[in-house]
């Protein structure tokens, strides 16, 4: 019948997360909801199949988290490792396996993939100019270099990227490179790295990829078509890093491996656990077989980002080491929206999966449908709170919902709940829209548009809905008892096949459907029966109405979220630490809290004041740049802290005796740094 029927096994991968933070709905609408959609059809069709997933624990994702919530790398991979893990469960993700690439079994099979080939030569080894931190020992990855942007002149711009003017840099652009570790400028040393020469793969790459028009989304074929028009380039394989996978040379001790040399080979490694944990050889389900027709189909489900990741680079790899199949496809999806926006992480614009599932309990399939009617299939989509309430109130409850629990309900009040013959669709033009449904329903999930799938199966719904009012069994039932029972046992084999087809997309709902059809589930090849005298479990409702309260709950905590990012003190970059002092060095400073007695403009000048202190010691006179931030007037009176051994200096012909503590925070604001309960003048500060 189908495309599929043409390999022995299926190896499904859904992208592995970072383990830097929780999902949200847009993650389980570019990777993980179509693939779960898709492995458990496999199953249904009774295939082998693996369903691989896990967490990616390394990379600059990690650490910068780490950075953030001032903590440890391993720290921050626990956490949400555990979160995420849970979540997707929770959620009724259907994964063989959910595993993570800090694990042993992925450290080893990353380095023998490195090594294989390395000694294949199939790595370039280059030298580069890299910043490296003299105090700290180490080489400095983009991301801990600070500096002054050539384009826009800001100066807290990353080796990376400038995010005032959003410019993409490499760190040598920077004017100023500042070391975020020491704090010093950093010095350029040469470092070798093994770089792999994609170039060289390019001509393969495009034949294999051609042979891909037609059959690949035209979203994930037009972007790859793009990166070989461009031209590849060789690309390093290691990092000078000290979070990740270590490079298994001699000659590379501190190297670690590229996240993406680490976290593809994660889908293998993953595997190999799965196959260890339930007695399975993990190789068929990677690697080349004797006879071609043996072979796994490689499917890799991603969001559009990942595109090059997976079409190129992994390929890249995979052929370079000889032994292991190809992806066969990879049906990328595009970005979903929320609520009029880009849904953020830092901004907190999202749908958290966790934070649904607490405020929504058991509503785990309400999500699944309304996001696999949205998916970004071919264009990114939209999802909003009132879509939602739409679509469970209209669809899900009206139609789905109703038609089940009308038929359930008839049939415990005319027989008790009891089928009393052996039933089999009999209306043959019904037999006929349903076959059509199914038909549809392969071609669409084969061809991976889950949207219209998802959509045969309401049809059906719909089906039975016209079917019953066409029927009105309660007015058939007063005077041909014989044409109501058959509408009624006609309609119960319609829901039977509804719960057979909706098992891949709402698989909570199917369940519940076959409970109180009281049978096992039925399967995609089997016969939709029921034996005389079966005896039906009471009707319960599949789904409750979504009120406006609860709608209008979420899009006021989205907006107040939205609020809350807008007055939270703006992140803006903290200047960079400097280098530790010993306590002798702290100690030499002589800080006092004085007062400030008199306060005026220092003449021809913006920013200076001339002030005269009462240090406790003396009263002296101190030049201070804070014109701009205080008139003198306002600040006659005020407690200061004043270091008081700082060598006297001219400034403006002026002799500036001390310096003024002043906070000053990354935009160049001002405040003073005085005692916050009035002191005696003289007070030490240490
Ligand atoms: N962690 C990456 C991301 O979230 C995806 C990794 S996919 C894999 O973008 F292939 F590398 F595992
Ligand atoms: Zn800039």
């Amino acid at each position: 019948m189908s495309q599929l029927d043409k390999y022995k096994r299926f190896t499904v991968t859904s992208a592995l997360p970072y383990a830097n933070g929780p999902l949200h709905i847009g993650h389980l609408a570019g990777a993980y909801l179509p693939a779960d959609i898709f492995v458990r059809y496999l199953r249904l069709l009774k295939k082998d199949v693996v369903y691989i997933c896990g967490s990616d624990e390394h990379g600059a994702a990690i650490t910068i988290k780490a950075k953030k919530e001032g903590t440890t790398p391993q720290a921050i991979i626990d956490k949400y490792h555990q979160q995420i893990k849970q979540s997707f469960e929770d959620f009724g993700m259907s994964f063989d396996i959910y595993h993570r690439t800090s694990s042993a079994i992925h450290h080893d099979l990353s380095q023998e993939f490195f090594l294989n080939l390395y000694e294949k030569g199939e790595f370039i080894e280059k030298f580069s100019e890299q910043y490296y931190d003299e105090d700290f020992n180490q080489f400095l990855a983009d991301r801990y270099i600070t500096g002054t942007c050539p384009v826009c002149s800001n100066d807290r711009a990353y080796g990376d990227q400038c995010e005032n003017c959003g410019t993409s840099l490499n760190p040598t652009d920077l004017i100023n490179p500042i070391s975020t570790l020491s704090g010093k400028a950093p010095v350029l040393k040469p470092t070798k790295h093994w770089y792999l020469p994609l170039d060289k793969y390019q001509p393969w790459l495009e034949k294999w990829i051609d042979e891909k028009e037609g059959e690949w989304k035209v979203n994930v074929f037009g972007q790859c078509r793009s990166w070989l028009k461009s031209g590849l380039q060789p690309r390093s394989m290691t990092r000078d890093l000290d979070w990740g996978i270590d490079v298994p040379l001699e000659e590379a001790k501190g190297k670690k491996l590229y996240v993406w040399m680490d976290a593809p080979i994660g889908y293998i490694s993953a595997t190999k656990q799965w196959a260890i944990d339930n007695n399975k050889n993990w190789q068929l389900y990677w690697k080349k077989q004797a006879n071609e027709a043996d072979e796994t189909c490689l499917l890799h489900f991603i969001g559009k980002d990942n595109i090059v990741f997976h079409c190129i680079i992994f390929p890249a790899i995979l052929k370079a080491h000889g032994e292991y199949v190809l992806p066969q496809n990879v049906p990328a999806n595009e970005f979903l929206n929320l609520e009029g926006d880009k849904l953020s992480t830092s901004r907190n614009h999202a749908v958290w999966l966790h934070e649904y599932l607490e405020e929504f309990p058991g509503k785990q399939d309400e999500l699944r449908y309304v996001l696999t009617s949205i998916l970004p299939e071919t264009s990114d989509s939209e999802f909003t709170w009132k879509d939602y309430q739409a679509r469970v109130n209209n669809e899900l409850v009206a139609i789905l919902g109703n038609y089940v629990n009308r038929v359930m309900i008839l049939m415990h009040k005319y027989y008790d709940g009891k089928v009393n013959a052996n039933i089999k669709l009999t209306d043959a033009k019904i037999n006929a829209e349903l076959g059509g449904y199914y038909d549809e329903l392969g071609k669409n999930l084969e061809s991976y548009r889950f949207r219209q799938a998802m959509q045969n199966v309401m049809d059906m719904a719909r089906l039975g809905n016209r079917y019953l009012t066409e029927q009105e069994p309660w007015k058939a039932i007063k005077n041909d008892a014989e044409a109501a029972k058959n509408a009624l046992h006609n309609s119960l084999a319609i829901i039977g096949h509804i719960a057979t087809c909706l098992q891949p997309f709402l698989p909570h709902t199917a369940e519940r459907i076959f409970g109180m059809l009281n049978v096992e589930p039925f399967a995609l090849d089997q016969e939709v029966e029921f034996a005389s005298g079966h005896q039906l479990n009471p009707a319960a409702l599949l789904f409750e109405k979504v009120e406006d309260e609860a709608i209008e709950k979420q899009i006021q905590k989205l907006a107040d979220k939205k609020a809350a990012a807008v007055a939270a003190p703006k992140q803006v970059a903290v200047t960079p630490a400097k280098a530790n002092v010993s306590f002798d060095d702290f100690v030499k400073m002589d800080i006092r809290t004085g007062t400030i007695l008199t306060a005026e403009k220092v003449a021809k000048t913006k920013k200076l004041l001339k002030l005269t202190i009462d240090t406790g010691i003396d009263q002296r006179t101190v030049v201070s740049g804070i014109a701009e931030y205080y008139e003198p007037e306002a600040i006659i009176g005020k407690q200061v802290s004043i270091l008081v051994n700082l060598e006297p200096r001219e400034i403006k012909g002026i002799m500036s005796q001390g310096m003024i503590l002043m906070a000053e925070n990354a935009e160049g604001k001002l405040s003073f740094v005085a005692p916050v309960d009035t002191m005696d003048n003289g007070s030490v500060v240490r």
